[in-house]
């Protein structure tokens, strides 16, 4: 039987008097690839951010290889081994791409880029070089190594976002609209990409996704929120053939 990863458990929350989210039950599996679709506003961000503990839920549990990670810092969220990238990319834009791949690994080894440099700890260094250049060559980010990252294409940009959260080793892969802003060729080899990435890294990947063909084509299973509530779940076809996700989701895109 393969390893339960993630489990939200009636996981709600709420800012004010505003339901969020309300009595989400998910699950990843080991080396799933778990889908989360919904209009805007639907709440899929905010369950991120609930599991990677920035927001604490205001009800239910999430439990993270059988424990609760309900009340964890973000930090130890991290070196537990869940990773994210973000809707808006986040990367340090002035640094190389090298630079950026190094510093992740700079917080793995839980280590400060001040210390490790000024105790010359070269081999410890030497390391951390070799991983960084095997990590871009795996993801054919190599050539691009000595670039300013802002000066790469946005596609690469955020292929450099997840190789930089692959540096932290994690087991769980978080994705916020991954596909977001690329063209379809792009697309199209991010489709690959994730799916590359999965099975090489031994991760489960939880991805959130306005492509439609991207969802469909990788996703074991797929989530439908729309105003904080799950209203459906399912393998692409049943999602495909839902009438309310239809209704709620796939017709709104339809009408776009
Ligand atoms: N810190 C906060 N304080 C108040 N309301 C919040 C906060 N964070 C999120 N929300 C609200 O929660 C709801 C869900 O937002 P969320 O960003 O999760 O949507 P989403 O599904 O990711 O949408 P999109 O597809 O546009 O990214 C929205 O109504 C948003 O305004
Ligand atoms: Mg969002």
């Amino acid at each position: 039987m393969s390893e339960k990863i993630l489990q939200l458990s009636s996981m709600g929350i709420k800012f004010g008097g505003i339901v969020a989210i309300d009595e989400l039950n998910l699950e990843v599996n080991e080396k799933e690839i778990v889908a989360i679709i919904g209009p805007n506003g639907a709440g899929k961000t905010t369950a991120f951010n609930c599991i990677t503990g920035i927001y604490t839920p205001t009800s239910g549990d999430i439990y993270y290889l059988g424990r609760s990670i309900l009340n964890v810092k973000p930090e130890r969220i991290t070196a537990l081994g869940i990773a994210r990238t973000f809707q808006n990319i986040r990367l340090f834009k002035e640094l190389t791409v090298f630079e950026n791949v190094i510093i992740a690994l700079h917080l793995r080894y839980k280590d400060n880029l001040f210390t490790s440099t000024f105790k010359l700890n070269f081999k410890k260094e030497e390391e951390k070089i070799k991983e960084a250049e095997k990590l871009l060559k795996s993801q054919n980010l190599y050539k691009y190594k000595d670039e300013i990252s802002q000066s790469l294409s946005y596609g690469l940009q955020r292929r450099l976002e997840i190789a930089r959260a692959l540096a932290t080793k994690p087991k769980l892969l978080l994705l916020d609209e991954p596909a977001a802003g690329m063209n379809p060729q792009e697309t199209n080899e991010l489709t690959e990409y994730i799916k590359r990435i999965r099975d090489e890294y031994d991760v489960s990947i939880l991805l959130i996704e306005h492509h439609m063909d991207l969802v469909m084509d990788i996703s074991d299973k797929i989530y439908v929120i729309d105003f904080g509530k799950l209203i459906a779940e399912g393998t692409s076809k049943e999602i495909q053939n839902n009438d309310k996700v239809i209704k709620a989701y796939l017709g709104e895109e339809e009408n776009a």
